[in-house]
């Protein structure tokens, strides 16, 4: 079956606000994690790739994971002309399969959250997929009224954003601590009744 996901990889890198934002939150990545060579990385729901070619130059390695086949076509073929051999892109979806026999440094989950239905199940996912020490990194929408994605175009959305205090007691509750977060960047976009709204978006950190 077809997904939005599918369908909108082709012309995902096209948007200049999805590179801003993309921008402002790996900018963001670096100051709070400091990325160092010797790191492996999985970049969970990474689309085309735009975080993990980001992170790629200043890692060991990164795996590239979503449930899109489309999204991973599109990322397959910018590894292939880059020849960055360093990302390696996966078929995943961890609210449906069994987790990988892997452990990573960091994990950084960019504005996917919100599509995952059971995000303390996530949590728990990503902390046993994570070393000790190992930082995981989520960046995602603040509570919104549900007008941030058109339903017609996307089908179900499982969360309007998330309360930021909310998100801290599942991170603790699934086992990470130092938790810090602050505002990446704001998304100013039109919405249904023709204005104009900010959604800002922040970056979460927590540790195994
Ligand atoms: C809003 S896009 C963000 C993509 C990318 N991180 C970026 O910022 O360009 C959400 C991505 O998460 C993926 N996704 C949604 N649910 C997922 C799941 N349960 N497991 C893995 N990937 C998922 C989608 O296929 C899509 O590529």
């Amino acid at each position: 079956m077809t997904t939005y996901f599918d369908q909108a990889a082709a012309n995902w890198d096209d948007k200049p606000a999805r590179i801003e934002l993309l921008t402002a939150v790996a900018e963001t990545i670096f100051r709070q994690v400091q990325p160092t060579s010797y790191m492996d990385v999985l970049d969970y729901g990474c689309g085309t790739g735009l975080i993990s070619f980001f992170l790629a130059p200043h890692v060991a390695t990164v795996t590239a994971a979503d449930s899109s086949e489309g999204m991973l076509d599109v990322l397959r073929r910018k590894i292939d002309q880059s020849g960055l051999r360093t990302i390696r892109p996966v078929l995943l979806d961890l609210e449906r399969d069994a987790a990988p026999d892997a452990r990573y440094d960091l994990i950084v989950a960019h504005m996917v959250m919100h599509h995952v239905a059971d995000t303390a199940c996530m949590l728990r996912n990503f902390h046993a997929l994570l070393w000790p020490g190992g930082t995981l990194c989520i960046s995602d929408l603040d509570t919104e009224p549900g007008v941030f994605h058109d339903p017609q175009a996307i089908g179900t959305v499982h969360h309007h954003g998330f309360d930021r205090q909310e998100l801290r007691g599942l991170m603790e509750q699934a086992g990470f601590g130092d938790l810090q977060d602050t505002t990446a960047h704001v998304v100013r976009k039109p919405v249904a009744d023709g204005g104009l709204r900010d959604f800002p978006v922040f970056l979460m950190t927590g540790r195994r």
